[in-house]
């Protein structure tokens, strides 16, 4: 068996990207799958997600696609059962740069990602805000595309540009990408904007939207703060609840030729 290698991802900042993919990670690991997290974005998002904290994050993604060191090093444990993380430091953001000079430059997740593949079920790589070199590695690396959507005015504008990303890489650097699924994020049920856009984005994309809506909740923005994704922090809260149903959805769709 090898991963199901899923970039989620969306240019736009703040949406749930790394959000999601912690809790949905963790919400696959619950269900008994082993996943792999790849924390791609130098903000280090995901990696505090996991409560790893900066001065245990020297072998990082960096230092693997630098070659400077090893998958044992780099590939941590974490506090979820069944759930590594290769965690991201600030050096990662060199590498948008060092990356355009080589060779095989889009290709540099690729290579790390199927040494390891076969030891997972998942690898879900949390991608930067922007549409660069490390998020078009990690889409030339994936089987899929899974795309958070805040529930906001502007979100279907910023998804045709991610699509032209997508259609762009399949055209070329990895003809078998395929969209895993779009997740509604942020739904705020007392905001007429949140259900507006919600039903506009399904208008749009149909059955490529997953049913299972992310609602607002602060107990999701509050985990992190103590290192944990919510599912560990609050278990009960609705925020945990949306992220089982959301890997539910997900394992669904194993199997089935996206
Ligand atoms: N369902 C939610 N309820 C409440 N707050 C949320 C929810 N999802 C995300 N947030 C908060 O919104 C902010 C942005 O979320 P997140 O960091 O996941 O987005 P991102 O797309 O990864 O951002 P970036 O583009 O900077 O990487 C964070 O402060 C997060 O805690
Ligand atoms: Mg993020």
């Amino acid at each position: 068996m090898r991963a199901r290698v899923i970039a989620v991802s969306n240019q736009k900042g703040g949406v749930g990207k790394t959000t999601t993919t912690v809790n949905l990670a963790t919400a696959l690991a619950a269900s008994k799958r082993r996943v792999l997290v790849i924390d791609a974005d130098p903000q280090g998002n995901a990696s505090t997600g996991f409560g790893i904290e900066a001065d245990q994050r020297d072998h990082d993604l960096y230092q693997l696609l630098a070659g400077s060191t090893d998958y044992a090093a780099a590939i941590q444990p974490s506090l979820v059962r069944d759930l590594w993380v290769i965690p991201a430091s600030n050096n990662l953001s060199a590498a948008e740069v060092e990356l355009s000079t080589l060779e095989d430059r889009e290709f540099r997740f690729k290579r790390i990602i199927e040494d390891v593949a076969g030891d997972y079920d998942y690898v879900l790589i949390d991608c930067p805000p922007s549409l660069g070199l490390l998020t078009v590695n990690a889409l030339s690396a994936a089987d899929a595309a899974l795309v958070p959507l805040q529930c906001e005015y502007y979100a279907l504008e910023g998804l045709s540009q991610l699509m032209q990303t997508i259609e762009a890489v399949r055209g070329g650097l990895n003809p078998e990408l395929v969209l895993q699924g779009v997740v509604l994020t942020m739904y705020d049920a007392r905001n007429r904007l949140s259900s507006l856009v919600a039903k506009d984005v399904r208008e749009h994309l149909g059955p490529l939207v997953y049913s299972t809506i992310i609602p607002r909740n602060v107990r999701v923005s509050e985990a992190p703060s103590y290192g944990k994704p919510v599912l560990l922090y609050d278990l009960d809260c609705p925020g945990s609840k949306a992220y089982i149903a959301l890997a539910g959805e997900v394992i669904k769709q194993e199997g089935i030729a996206a």
